[in-house]
This record gives C-alpha cells, structure tokens and sequence, in this order.
C-alpha cells in the first residue's frame, strides 16, 4: 500500500553506466509531503546519480538505473519523460546551474514557465512571487544572465524551476562555489519556499553543515550505497558521522568513543 503522505520513495535503487560502472548499489530513502531531506556524501558517492535517477534523467546519459524502484506520488518513475514528470511537478535544477547567459533573468524565468503554457497574467503573477523571494533577481531582471555573479545564477536556476510550480524540487549542490553568506541566503529562501508553500524538497550537498541546519532529514550515501538516516537535527550533532561519511575531520572536542560508537 503506497502511503499517500510520501511524495518520493525511493527503495534499493542500483544505477550503472554504460552497463558497466556501478554507481548506486542499494540506496533507499523516502521524502514525505512539505518535508526538506538532504542528500549527504562525499565526492563520488553518488549523489548526483541519485538524482538523476529520481528525475529519470539518466538515460539520458547513458545510465540505467538495475534495480529497485522509484515512485512520485506513488507511480513509477522510470515510465515517465522527464518532461511529464516536470509537468506533474517534479522539477530537477541539476548541477551547474544553466542558465541561458545570452538571455536576461527574467527571460531566463519566463523560460521556465513556457512548457506550462501559462496565461500572460500567470506568467506575470509567478515572476512577482519569485521577485518576493529572491529581490536579487528583480534588481537584477533585465541584465543578461552572463554578467551576474554565481548566486544570482543559481537562484535564477532555481526560480526558473519554480516557474513551473514544482511539488518536488529536486537540487543538486547548490552551494557549489559560492560564497558562505550566499549559501547561506539560498538555504533561507528555499526554507521559506518550504514553510510558505509546503514545497517538498531533496537537496543533494557536499557542505552537510548547512544542508542539516535546513533539512528535516538525512540520507547519508557512501560509495553508492545509503548507510545511514535520520533526523537532520541528530545527524548534526554527531561529530563521528562528520567524520566518517563525510570527510570532514571532527572537531577536537570529540571524543574517540564517540568515534569508535559508529565503527
Ligand atoms: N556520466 C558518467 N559516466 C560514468 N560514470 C559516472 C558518470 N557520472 C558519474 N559516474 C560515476 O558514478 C559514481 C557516482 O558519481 P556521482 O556523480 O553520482 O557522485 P556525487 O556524489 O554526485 O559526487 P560529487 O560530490 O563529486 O558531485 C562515481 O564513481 C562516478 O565516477
Ligand atoms: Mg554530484
């Protein structure tokens, strides 16, 4: 019996690419309804396969996910396009942040509500909401996406994504390169977007100290395989998971014991 307050459940999924590399060999995790989870690993554990996988965006890329299942709003994902699950409001804003950097941000935006076929009034109505979240971007409307910083990039990816009114809002490093206080900013809007909206959102990040000072829950991965979940609130104040999972070393107040605990 699905349970409807799940809105993603992903459960032992394994992903190759090329029928060859093994990316995920059993990752398991469940998001429920106007919850934030994040998605915890270090380089190459295979955060972003996860995502793809999530978003069916692998084949795409040659991957294929082996085993194991994955359902939005209790259905299937692997039978869907990419494009009908954004329609249905799965919405991926992957790495990189693509922007069209020939286009304006709000250019940028409007392209992101085109495949809704939304009513100019929509269109317009949705621009505003996303100005009241991020006022970067309404200073920033009308310059080309090419000459802003790398914040006001990725938060015109992300409003771009917001444009097609998402449920799921799918991130994949949205701190990446960016300054502290930027991070920071991105992580509070998305917070807000969160709490206002009942927005439900998977975020994959390599800096577990912000994304667990957000998220309600975390899925920690390690070499492809989820290894360990909770509460993002617990996973915070465990040095040891810091430690072990996420190549951050601990800080010198931790104990050893509590090290050994996790062994
Ligand atoms: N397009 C690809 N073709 C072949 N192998 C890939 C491809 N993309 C990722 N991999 C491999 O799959 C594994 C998981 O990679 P993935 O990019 O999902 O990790 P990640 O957690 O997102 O890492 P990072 O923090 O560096 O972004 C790695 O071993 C990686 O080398
Ligand atoms: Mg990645």
């Amino acid at each position: 019996m699905p349970d409807n307050d799940v809105i993603l459940a992903v459960d032992t999924i394994h992903a190759t690419y090329n029928h060859a590399i093994t990316a995920l060999h059993g990752v398991s995790f469940e998001i429920r309804r106007g919850e934030i989870l994040a998605l915890l690993g270090a380089n190459g554990a295979g955060k972003t396969t996860t995502l793809k996988a999530v978003s069916n965006l692998l084949p795409a890329e040659r991957g294929q996910v082996n085993a194991g299942t994955i359902r939005y709003d209790g259905a299937d994902v692997s039978r869907r396009k990419p494009g009908s699950l954004v329609r249905d409001g799965l919405v991926p804003v992957l790495e990189g942040r693509h922007c069209f950097k020939s286009l304006t941000v709000e250019e940028n935006l409007v392209a992101g509500g085109i495949g809704r076929s939304g009513r100019r009034t929509e269109i317009s109505a949705d621009l505003e909401r996303i100005y009241s979240y991020f006022p970067r971007l309404k200073e920033k409307r009308r310059t080309l996406s090419g000459l802003t910083s790398g914040g006001e990039q990725q938060m015109t990816a992300i409003g771009r994504a917001l444009m097609s009114r998402p449920r799921l809002l799918v991130l994949d490093e949205p701190s990446m390169g960016l300054a502290p206080l930027i991070v920071q900013d991105i992580f509070q809007t998305l917070r807000k977007l969160n709490r206002e909206s009942g927005l439900s959102i998977l975020v994959a990040e390599q800096n577990s100290a912000v994304a667990l000072r957000y998220a309600d829950h975390a899925t920690v991965l390690e070499n492809g395989v989820s290894v360990l979940a909770g509460a993002a609130a617990d996973l915070r104040q465990r040095e040891d998971v810091r430690a072990f999972y996420l190549g951050q070393q601990p800080s010198p107040a931790a104990k050893p014991t509590r090290l050994h605990a996790v062994a």
